[in-house]
């Protein structure tokens, strides 16, 4: 029989070890690596490559990788679909941009990567990506996948708890990233670019031979 007193210790002791083994399987506060000062500097003075290569699953829960998008160019942006405000407005420019574009846009692959696939599962995301582009595909992953992707695309993120116990937002840099053929990264628009400037710096794009 173990005394009360020690039963509280060894019940204490494998608190402790339960959260030492969770810290060591990975479980690090869900965002970027980086802050968003730093990434908006890299991004700013164009300081370093933007974009890799990812493995991530879609709203029908298929895999899919960035070769699968090459010979398109691709319009890559990340968020999350509980965003009040920011990311539907973006999400609806992207929309719309491609509608303008005509034929001429199949050239051209949207994809939204959440950065919140606690919340924004294959079929959260189901629901969702079809409001914006029916050939809009939505992203979602492990934690880590994530990260991994999020930090190649230099887009900061975090988890910002809500008054509302167990509740959170995230924070998160809202550019829209435009890459080539090759998956090469081109540049952003910026958050809150319109449809019709979308429109004039893609056209020209989609004039160039594919290779
Ligand atoms: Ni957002």
């Amino acid at each position: 029989m173990i005394p009360p007193i020690l039963r509280g210790i060894v019940y204490a002791g494998a608190g402790l070890w339960l959260a030492l083994a969770s810290a060591l399987a990975g479980d690090a506060p869900r965002q970027s690596t980086r802050s968003a000062a730093e990434i908006m500097d890299i991004l700013m003075w164009n300081r370093e490559p933007v974009g890799g290569p990812f493995a991530l699953t879609d709203q029908a829960g298929h895999e899919r990788t960035d070769s699968e998008f090459h010979g398109r160019l691709m319009l890559v942006y990340f968020g999350f679909t509980y965003c009040p405000d920011v990311c539907p407005t973006d999400l609806q420019a992207i929309g719309l941009a491609l509608d303008k574009l005509g034929p001429d846009g199949d050239q051209v692959q949207p994809i939204f990567i959440t950065v919140d696939p606690a919340r924004d599962t294959a079929a959260h995301l189901a629901e969702y990506v079809p409001l914006f582009h029916p050939r809009l595909i939505g992203l979602t992953g492990s934690d880590d996948a994530i990260r991994k992707v999020a930090d190649a695309y230099r887009v900061y993120y975090a988890q910002v708890p809500l008054k509302d116990a167990g509740d959170y937002t995230v924070d998160h840099t809202a550019y829209i990233y435009l890459m080539d053929r090759d998956g090469n990264y081109l540049g952003f628009f910026p958050p809150g670019t319109s449809a019709d400037r979308m429109v004039e710096i893609i056209r020209p794009r989609l004039a160039a031979p594919a290779h």
